[in-house]
């Protein structure tokens, strides 16, 4: 469903360029439950932004379902994360002045779904997150862990078949982490939908049913994986 090939993707640095990415292939299938390890600044973010669309490469193509994501138009690249990707992040990023349903029915406003349908789906995922009675608390109210399960609801608001998550418990305790990971391997499983994941939290690693990670540029991926137990 995702391909990366020969992937290059370098930021202005002084006079100079800092090549972050530098000749990456990776192919993600439908059903992976996948993590990106690496040390800070080792281009996770990097490789999520141009696998969702959200920036370019210099070199090389990001294909989602064969199309070259490199090519679209910037319309048509909202559209693709509107509709086809869900985004989890280290800090949750609510709009904190309106309520965990609005949150999570946000992207479903870009969508143009009626108000009555998006309300309705809205509930229906902060149920599936064990939110049922904070729907009407702003983000503001909620602990870190209830704030990034309604982060988990807004991604799911369009059915995406991939989510990608940035660090999405480094803000999070242990025992929390857990809670979030076991929601997530859930939900890969009950509905098929790919995850991917940058972390560095050990936690998280365990749970991977694939391991990747960033050296020098490149993926490395782990044959065994570390199937969670
Ligand atoms: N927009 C940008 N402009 C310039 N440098 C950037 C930009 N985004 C990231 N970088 C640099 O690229 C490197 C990789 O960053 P990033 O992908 O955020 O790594 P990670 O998520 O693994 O910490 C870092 O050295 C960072 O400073
Ligand atoms: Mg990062």
């Amino acid at each position: 469903m995702i391909e990366l090939r020969d992937v290059v993707k370098s930021y202005p640095a002084g006079e100079e360029r800092l090549t972050v990415l530098n000749g990456v292939n990776l192919l993600l299938k439908p059903g992976d439950f996948a993590t990106i390890a690496g040390p800070s600044g080792s281009g996770k973010s990097t490789l999520l932004h141009l696998i969702g669309a959200l920036d370019k490469p210099d070199r090389g193509c990001v294909l989602f379902d064969g199309s070259d994501v490199a090519y679209l138009n910037d319309r048509a690249a909202a559209q693709l994360r509107n509709r086809s990707v869900g985004f989890i992040f280290q800090s949750f990023h609510l709009i904190p002045v309106i309520s965990a349903l609005e949150n999570v029915a946000y992207p479903m406003v870009l969508a143009g779904v009626p108000a009555a349908q998006r309300r309705e789906r809205a509930q229906v995922l902060l149920d599936k997150v064990g939110l049922t009675k904070f729907a009407h608390a702003r983000p503001g109210k909620l602990s870190g862990g209830q704030r990034q399960r309604v982060a988990i609801a807004r991604s799911l608001a369009c059915s995406p078949r991939l989510v990608l998550a940035d660090e999405p418990t480094a803000n999070l305790d242990h025992n929390t982490a857990i809670g979030i990971m076991d929601l997530l391997l859930q939900l890969n499983q009950s509905e098929q939908i790919t995850f991917l994941f940058s972390t560095h939290d050990s936690t998280v690693m365990s749970y991977a049913k694939r391991s990747l990670r960033l050296r020098e540029g490149l993926i490395v991926e782990d044959p065994q994986g570390q199937p969670h137990v």
